[in-house]
């Protein structure tokens, strides 16, 4: 059997990536840039770019499975690329999507919806003819790596919504049942939502950062306004910060957001192990903090 891992060079696509290797299975990783993702030597890694399917000739071949990601770059081809894949043999599908993909949310399924992306993949891997699983990955811990610069140069971190505590998970968790769901069967037509074990706000988040890498650190709340200014200065996708932020004459509010979090056990289910918990995310990845 071969998987093809597509986002290979990426936070999870990378984790699925060594998850199957140490497992011993035959991948092949597709990335845009084979030299600059260094990806291990033991994958087969090919050159392909999603939004371009031309690019994509013959790199399905021999593949029987497929892990697709990420959805902003595969939605505007994802049929281009399906039918590529299923005609090639790819027989079954596991998607990354996102735990803010809800069915019976207003919208859901326009063109302006908040995860269009992911919905039109997830719905056109559907139709594809093959054995799918969604995995709607909640809010990465990973995310907080964005922190790094600042904790390494002045110890403090400066962001908005100080009081929200959010279900975020481990990236090894997201691609374990990723691996779960390629690998053994029963999960077809599963769409997990995955979360971490419990509910952290920032404030906790950065004080298990300190706790792991021995050091005090402070969480400074600032306002929306700056978070927003901040965040566009840095390039951040002004759909990604509408999203967090709401949009600039009708700005989310904290209060509304404080409690909204659900967690789910689908993480503990598929894995018969608890998720991991954000303060080993932060003992995993002190080195970055240092
Ligand atoms: N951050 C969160 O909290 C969160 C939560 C739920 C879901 N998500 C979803 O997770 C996805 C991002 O996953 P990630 O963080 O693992 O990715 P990432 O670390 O941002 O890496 C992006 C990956 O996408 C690949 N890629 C980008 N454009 C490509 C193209 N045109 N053709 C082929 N590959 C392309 C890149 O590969 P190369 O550069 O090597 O080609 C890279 O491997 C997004 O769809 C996001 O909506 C994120």
């Amino acid at each position: 059997m071969r998987i093809m891992v597509t986002g290979a060079s990426g936070t999870i696509g990378g984790e699925v990536l060594r998850q199957l290797l140490a497992a011993g299975h035959t991948v092949r990783a597709l990335t845009r840039d084979p030299v600059r993702a260094s990806l291990p030597e033991s994958a087969e890694v090919l050159r392909g770019d999603l939004t371009d399917p031309e690019t994509l000739t013959g790199v399905f071949e021999n593949v029987d499975r497929l892990f697709l990601a990420p959805a902003f770059a595969v939605s505007a081809t994802v049929n281009d690329v399906l039918a590529a894949a299923t005609t090639a043999g790819v027989r079954r599908i596991v998607t990354l999507s996102s735990g803010a993909v809800v069915e019976d949310e207003p919208g859901y399924g326009d063109a302006d919806y908040h995860h269009a992306d992911e919905v039109t993949v997830e719905q056109a891997v559907e139709a594809a003819g093959v054995e799918w699983t969604h995995v709607r990955a909640g809010e990465f811990m990973a995310n907080t790596l964005d922190w790094a610069p600042a904790i390494r140069a002045a110890g403090v971190v400066r962001s908005p919504f100080g009081k929200i505590a959010a279900g975020m998970v481990h990236e090894a968790d997201i691609a374990a049942v990723a691996v779960a769901a390629l690998t053994e069967d029963g999960h077809h037509g599963a769409k997990y939502v995955l979360t971490g074990p419990g509910l952290i706000t920032p404030p906790e988040q950065v004080a298990a950062i300190g706790a792991a890498i021995g050091r005090d650190l402070r969480f400074e709340a600032i306002s929306p306004d700056q978070a927003r200014a901040d965040w566009l200065a840095q390039g951040c996708d002004r759909t990604f910060v509408e999203w967090m932020l709401g949009p600039e004459d009708a700005p989310v509010s904290e209060s509304d957001l404080v409690g909204a979090a659900e967690l789910t056990d689908d993480v503990e289910r598929v894995l018969n192990r608890p998720a991991h918990t954000y303060a080993r995310w932060a003992a995993d990845h002190a080195d970055d903090f240092r």
